[in-house]
């Protein structure tokens, strides 16, 4: 088999607040192939978005290796994460994160100029990632000018304009209609299609049940990890799956 994109071994990550540890994952195995789609869910304070910030290099563990397209990340320093986050990494946030003052477009091209790209050559991967997530004709648009949707489509498209080749998205449809929720899916879908590997945490059974693996978190562990053979698997899975209630 070849290398996995993702390879993390035993970790760990305590926040320290003053004197208190607060144990936010405790022991977390996982490996996931290039170009998987995979839905992480769980109840609130459970490390998803813990187990996130590590995956995307914003944060270190405090114990446990992880891998990184077969390179050992875990002890990098800040300088070294950085270019890999920007080289390598595409993140989406529930609150869509762009600059307010800022076009569509600009933002879209702000991780190019971090890049050293020529300006030429940022706006036409700039516009042809608008494009592609159907804002063409949004791309002087200010996010104030925008509907929530369509701000996290300029934030998708900030995602993907770089081509990397992990897409990590904390709840990208939290703040969305359901139907603005569902264009974000499709987009997710067609990234999937191209080979991008996609990770997205979620609440929402119906946006999990687009993700071809499943992966449960509770208290800081992995309780459950399926893969999807199709959608109707994925709705009677969840539906035997217990409550976050139940469980938290
Ligand atoms: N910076 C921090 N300092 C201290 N404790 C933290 C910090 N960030 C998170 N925690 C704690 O770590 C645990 C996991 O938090 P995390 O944000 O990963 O949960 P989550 O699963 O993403 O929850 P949600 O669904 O509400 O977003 C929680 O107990 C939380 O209070
Ligand atoms: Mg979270």
């Amino acid at each position: 088999m070849s290398t996995p994109i993702i390879k993390i071994e035993g970790l760990h990550k305590e926040y320290s607040l003053g004197k208190v540890k607060v144990p936010a994952l405790k022991g977390v195995d996982l490996e996931v192939p290039a170009g998987q789609f995979v839905a992480i869910m769980g109840p609130s304070g459970s490390g998803k978005s813990t187990l996130m910030n590590i995956l995307g290099c914003l944060d270190r563990p405090t114990r446990g290796t992880y891998y990184l397209d077969g390179a050992d990340v875990s002890r990098k320093s800040d300088n070294e994460l950085a270019e890999i986050r920007n080289r390598f990494i595409g993140f989406i946030f529930q609150t869509f994160n762009l600059l307010s003052r800022t076009t569509a477009v600009a933002n879209v091209e702000l991780p190019l100029v971090y890049r050293g790209m020529p300006a030429a050559e940022r706006r036409k991967r700039a516009v042809r990632a608008l494009e592609s997530v159907g804002l063409a004709d949004r791309m002087t648009h200010k996010p104030n000018e925008l509907s929530g949707g369509e701000q996290q489509r300029v934030a998708i498209a900030r995602a993907i304009a770089g081509d990397p080749k992990l897409i990590l998205a904390d709840e990208p449809t939290g703040n969305l209609d359901s139907r603005s929720g569902e264009e974000v899916m499709a987009i997710f879908q067609d990234l999937h299609r191209q080979g991008i590997t996609l990770i997205l945490v979620t609440h929402d059974p119906d946006i999990a049940g687009h993700a071809e693996r499943i992966i449960s978190v509770r208290d800081g562990r992995i309780l459950s990890d399926v893969m999807v053979e199709d959608r109707l698997d994925a709705k009677k899975l969840l539906a035997e799956m217990p409550a976050p209630e139940e469980t938290a």
